[in-house]
């Protein structure tokens, strides 16, 4: 066994790598998930179907929109558009839903986006713990998920997500039925005791990636619907591990970045590959082809493959193995995987002043 995976197992070396206890908050991830998904919009919003839902977000609270947009793509008769910036585009007018989540409730793209979408008088549900959202979504009687405060952002993902499915269900657009939530809760449960810092490294799938990518640079592909998760992984790399990642999508990857495989920097690139059961053939092809053409050249190559039958469940687990192999890519590289200093200054420095001028509405 090599030392760095004796680290991975080292209950002491990982509670010195993780001062902040994330692992805890990773472990306890399936008991997240099943608490929002009973959790429900206060008041209840109207029950009319909207004829496009508009998910505003930044980062980790844009993740939620991502998953839930991936599955209303394949069943829904109208578009779920994930906006991250300020204000809303054009399309959010007339009967449009906004879902404006933010964990932190202080995120100034995401006021800018309620601002506006108030001033356009649509139908907003408001996801978030506290803050300035907060107090704007009283102010405005806007329905309201309140959250339980505390944790990062990007580990709040089933806070995100899971009431979002319930709000766009109540207004009549169904992205996972019960029994897929049902799925997607369970897969989650057994993934968790899979993953943790106590299942050994010969037996945990997320610290065997995180060695295999070792000090590489992650480049993670999805298939067409899997692509969010890749971009989620890429996120999460740069958010736990404080290192550089890069993400991309299946087939468009085949029509421009698979000729910069062919770049000198390859070698330090460690290629994975987000996979599922019955692919379309196509797809399923392309990942082989895409597989034997860049394999070779870069660092090391991995397939990682979601877990469960309907697209929630896939998806969400694959969002999962992401966060546990970001974090022990994080204890890998002796950085703190809770704190996120500069996303914290940059905030500090821009402030949420002014958040409506100048934008987009
Ligand atoms: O993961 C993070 O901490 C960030 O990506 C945040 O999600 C992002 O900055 C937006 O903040 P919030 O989620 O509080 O709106």
């Amino acid at each position: 066994m090599s030392s760095e995976a004796r680290r991975l197992d080292d209950p002491a070396a990982i509670k010195r790598g993780d001062p902040y206890d994330a692992r805890h908050v990773l472990a306890d991830f399936p008991r997240q998930c099943r608490t929002a998904a009973g959790l429900r919009p206060v008041p209840a919003p109207p029950a009319a179907r909207p004829p496009v839902v508009v998910a505003a977000g930044m980062g980790g609270s844009a993740a939620g929109g991502d998953v839930v947009a991936a599955c209303g793509a394949e069943r829904l008769p109208v578009p779920i558009v994930v906006h991250r910036g300020y204000g809303l585009p054009p399309v959010a007018s007339g009967r449009a839903m906004v879902v404006a989540s933010s964990y932190s409730g202080g995120t100034a793209e995401v006021l800018s986006a309620v601002d506006v979408a108030v001033e356009r008088r649509l139908a907003i549900v408001a996801i978030t713990s506290g803050g300035a959202l907060r107090e704007r979504a009283a102010r405005h009687g806007i329905p309201t998920v309140l959250l339980p405060a505390g944790l990062m952002p990007r580990m709040a993902l089933g806070y995100l997500l899971f009431p979002a499915i319930a709000a766009l269900r109540a207004a009549g657009l169904e992205v996972a039925g019960e029994s897929e939530v049902a799925e997607a809760l369970d897969v989650v449960e057994t993934l968790a005791t899979a993953l943790v810092p106590e299942r050994p490294a010969a037996d945990n799938e997320a610290k065997r990636l995180a060695l295999a990518i070792g000090d590489r640079l992650p480049a993670v592909y999805g298939g067409p619907t899997t692509g969010a998760i890749a971009y989620r992984w890429k996120t999460d790399v740069e958010e736990n591990a404080k290192a550089f990642a890069l993400s991309g999508v299946l087939p468009e990857m085949n029509h421009n970045t698979i000729e910069a495989w062919r770049a000198p920097g390859a070698g330090q690139m460690h290629l994975v590959l987000l996979r599922e059961q019955d692919e379309p053939p196509a797809i399923a092809r392309r990942f082989t082809v895409t597989r034997e053409l860049i394999g070779d050249a870069a660092g090391g190559v991995s397939e990682c493959w979601a877990r469960g039958r309907g697209r929630l469940a896939r998806l969400l687990s694959l969002a999962y193995m992401g966060q546990w192999t970001s974090y022990y890519l994080a204890l890998l590289r002796g950085v703190d995987p809770w704190t996120v200093p500069l996303l914290d200054e940059l905030k500090r420095r821009v402030g949420v002043e002014g958040a409506s001028d100048g934008v987009l509405d």
